[in-house]
């Protein structure tokens, strides 16, 4: 295969790249030490993208992705389907980062072990499948020492969220970049207010509130000759499985700027209900259309979480930060903090989605690995035991959503019938 020639980069940027590489050398040969084999501090290397989930999100992460340094190439598209991958294809290869894309080249992969091929062929991943998969994914991606990038959320119950901890864990001693998709971190106007919050503008946290009430989603309708398990993949977000239901699915962002506000410490417990009134049809799997969970920290603080994706109601997508100095509102975009202190975001707009990907491969250039694995796994846990609340009707404490045993999910992956569980009933189980 050939290197693509890098169109895209200003002079400047390529002389700083070229600047780097020699520092970086020099400073290998002083020291002695031979760099491995996943650090690309010398920016004239060519690392090799691929992407694992071609989907809606996939394919607008791997976008993202090869536009965040000049000297990248599409080497590898994996997905369940052969069908998604070539959309993919096309979509990426016709898109403003064709000329990192030569379309004959690009290797794909795919069946349940896709990801094997992908991420054996590339320098960089990014993990795009429904959430049930992350954790064999990125387990082995740290595995084989490749830089990740994780949509979220990254597990769908505790066995799940064990295991990425430990592969983050992992990923830190092997000096790999780990970021993840939870892209509000990545937001400089939410950043920046969250900032302001850490630094006292509305005093002491006392409450928060949280929302993400929203329309239904896509489904897909059943086609002859699908299997249980390829119609619940294709539909996959109607199956608890496969997407951790739509409080851990969606409203996970939410959950995680509070989790954010509150320095990533996780809730003692918390107590929630839910339910499905509009979406009742097979259709919809089993999951439910409404979910209502309150947090509670060790200090007494609550986050009152609601979530809901029912067509015909008022949207409402918004986190307030309730402080004993004032408030701090982040609604759709727009940030401000009333009280003793009245403070709005005036920086520059940010399209959080190529930030992310620009801090990842900056990272890999500059040898200074991120890792998002704490928070990223801890909001995902707090989402989980939302979900075993409402389901149960029982107070879950975070040690026993993150020590329970219950995996979700066939063990093993295969075109056959599946069975679609009973609508959870609180108060039965
Ligand atoms: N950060 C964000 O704002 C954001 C936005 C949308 C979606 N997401 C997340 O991205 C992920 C994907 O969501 P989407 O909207 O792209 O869904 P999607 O259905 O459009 O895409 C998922 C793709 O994964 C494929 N897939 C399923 N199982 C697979 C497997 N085992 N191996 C490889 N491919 C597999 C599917 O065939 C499909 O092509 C989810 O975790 C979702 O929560 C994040």
């Amino acid at each position: 295969m050939t290197d693509h020639p890098v169109t895209n980069a200003s002079p400047s940027r390529r002389d700083f790249l070229k600047q780097s590489s020699v520092v970086a050398l020099a400073g290998t040969a002083l020291s002695g030490l031979v760099l491995p084999s996943h650090v690309h501090a010398a920016g004239s290397d060519v690392l090799k993208v691929g992407l694992i989930g071609c989907g809606g999100r996939g394919t607008g992460a791997i976008t993202n992705a090869l536009a965040a340094d000049p000297n990248l190439k599409l080497a590898a598209l994996g997905d369940t389907f052969g069908d998604q991958v070539d959309q993919t294809l096309k979509i990426v290869a016709s898109g403003p980062q064709k000329d990192k894309v030569n379309a004959e080249e690009v290797h794909k992969f795919t069946g349940f072990d896709n990801y094997k091929g992908v991420i054996d062929t590339c320098d960089v991943v990014c993990l795009a499948t429904p959430p049930h998969f992350r954790p064999a994914h990125l387990a082995y991606a740290v595995e084989k020492g490749k830089h990740v990038f994780c949509e979220k959320p990254v597990a769908v119950d505790g066995p799940g969220v064990r295991s990425v901890l430990e592969s983050c864990r992992i990923a830190k001693e092997k000096g790999l970049s780990i970021v993840s998709g939870l892209c509000w971190r990545y937001h400089y106007s939410i950043k920046e207010t969250l900032q302001q919050v850490h630094d006292g503008a509305i005093g002491e946290i006392r409450a928060m509130q949280c929302s993400y009430l929203t329309q239904g989603l896509w489904k897909k309708a059943r086609r002859e000759g699908w299997s249980d398990m390829e119609y619940q993949v294709r539909n996959w977000l109607y199956f608890t499985w496969l997407s951790g239901d739509h409080n851990t699915e969606q409203h996970i962002h939410s959950l995680d700027k509070g989790a954010w506000a509150m320095h990533d410490e996780p809730p003692v417990s918390c107590s929630g209900v839910g339910g499905r009134q509009t979406r009742t049809g097979a259709e919809y799997g089993h999951i439910y259309d409404h979910f209502d969970v309150v947090y509670e920290y060790k200090n007494g603080v609550k986050l009152f979480s609601r979530c809901r994706q029912q067509d015909g109601c008022e949207p409402d997508v918004s986190d307030h930060l309730f402080g004993s100095k004032g408030t701090a509102h982040i609604i759709s975009h727009r940030v401000k903090i009333e009280g003793e202190k009245n403070w709005t975001y005036k920086g520059p707009p940010c399209d959080m989605y190529q930030t992310e990907h620009d801090e990842l491969f900056k990272s890999i250039r500059e040898g200074k690995p991120i890792n998002n694995g704490d928070y990223m796994s801890r909001s995902t846990l707090m989402a989980i035991m939302g979900r075993m609340s409402a389901y149960t009707g029982k107070t879950v404490t975070w040690d026993q959503a993150l020590n329970s045993p219950e995996r979700l999910g066939p063990t093993t992956y295969e075109w056959g019938p599946v069975p679609t569980p009973p609508v959870a009933m609180p108060g039965l189980a």
